[in-house]
């Protein structure tokens, strides 16, 4: 059999490998306590899954939908952003629905890459930018996110020439891994050197629904001209606990989005209608659950960091997201910490280094862990570091 070349530089998805170790863990018969997946524990809220049953009962429901999504679908996500962003959409040309945000962001490169084409790529970042972008034959040019820029990048400092050959941009605030946010400012000076450049937006803003201390993330639609130079992924996932149904959407550019219907098209069927009834009822109902889902997750967020802080991990809380981004104690790599940790304690943390290089000293924990295992993760942490006064030894 001989697989096509893509295939060769196509390594295992980060989550993969963890949940083969995590796997191997159970099979011992030993617990894991699992900080790693951005999950979310809580299940749907329950008018959404009555909806979902409901629609799911209706024969019109049983058939092939259009990848377009159901209008009236479209109209919620358009009305949703008009309420929460106070960005009006026309639902027929700027909203398209997804089977999960991933899957938009890695069909969007077929739209934009040809070979030796470059998309410019956060360092650290989700890891699909990337790899849409080798899959369909570019290249990715990391920008480097450090603390000291507050995990924004500096357009100023990429090359003329590699500019000359960028046709997108990936950018994500609220932040995975980081936790950083990015204001209205920020987000004019990226429309501004879009235009400049003519290279695509791509603003993969998933997160901006979990928040804390009462700070409300921004879309990058909300910057003047941003449809002109670009679209936003969005997804139900973290929002509404709907990771396990597969729904998201893009809005903005319609150009940008009628290229992207055009490959999905081609590709896939679009979203199983029930779960788009599903989604219209958790677009267009209360949006309490929202407001209690993040009273949890706040709480979690503060016992997490002062636990770290303590054992001398360094870590700030996030104002939004579902990720604690932690610096391990000097000496380790982020792998032998997370290696270490997952081996002694039966932790698991995700190695920074995962999302790219900046992300080595640093590890990820998620929010989205229920209150037992969580507290007794952190009892473990504690035990752990107490017990072998390892941080020290390291130094
Ligand atoms: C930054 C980012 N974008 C996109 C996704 C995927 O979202 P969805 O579940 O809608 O595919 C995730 C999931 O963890 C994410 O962290």
């Amino acid at each position: 059999m001989k697989m096509s070349r893509r295939m060769e530089g196509l390594k295992p998805y980060l989550f993969v490998e963890i949940n083969k170790k995590i796997a191997e863990k159970k099979a011992k018969g030993e617990e894991v306590i699992n900080f790693a997946v951005g999950d979310p524990d809580i299940p749907t809220p329950e008018n959404i899954i009555r909806r979902l049953c409901q629609a799911a009962q209706d024969p019109v429901n049983h058939h092939y939908p259009e990848t377009v999504g159901l209008p009236e679908l479209r109209q919620a996500i358009a009305d949703w952003y008009q309420r929460r962003f106070n960005v009006p959409l026309d639902a027929d040309r700027e909203v398209l629905p997804l089977i999960g945000a991933k899957e938009g962001i890695a069909h969007i490169a077929l739209c934009f890459i040809d070979d030796g084409d470059i998309a410019l790529v956060p360092d650290p970042a989700y890891p699909v930018y990337n790899i849409s972008t080798t899959l369909a034959g570019g290249e990715p040019y990391y920008m480097q996110l450090v603390e000291g820029r507050n995990y924004l990048p500096d357009l100023d400092a990429i090359p003329e020439e590699v500019l000359k050959r960028a046709k997108i941009i990936w950018l994500n605030y609220p932040n995975n891994p980081t936790g950083a946010v990015a204001n209205l400012d920020f987000f004019n000076r990226v429309v501004q050197f879009a235009s400049q450049h003519d290279i695509a937006v791509c603003h993969d803003a998933p997160y901006t629904e979990v928040a804390f201390d009462r700070y409300q993330p921004i879309s990058f639609l909300q910057a003047n001209g941003a449809r002109e130079v670009g679209v936003e992924f969005h997804s139900l996932s973290k929002s509404y606990n709907m990771t396990g149904w597969r729904i998201g959407m893009v809005v903005g550019n319609a150009e940008m989005i009628g290229a992207l219907g055009s490959v999905k098209s081609n590709l896939d069927s679009g979203v199983p209608q029930a779960i788009q009834y599903a989604a219209i009822e958790a677009l267009s109902s209360s949006q309490d659950c929202i407001t209690k889902h993040n009273a949890i997750y706040q709480r979690r967020r503060d016992l997490i960091i002062e636990v770290l802080n303590d054992i001398g991990l360094k870590a700030k809380p996030a104002k939004a997201g579902l990720y604690i981004w932690a610096k391990v104690p000097k000496g380790y790599t982020s792998m032998e910490f997370a290696n270490d940790l997952l081996e002694q304690a039966g932790v698991v943390v995700i190695p920074g280094v995962g999302y790219g290089s900046n992300g080595e000293g640093y590890v990820r924990l998620s929010l989205t862990i229920p209150d037992a295992g969580l507290v007794k993760g952190l009892t473990r942490l504690s035990a752990w570091q107490d017990r072998k006064d390892r941080f020290k030894q390291k130094k």
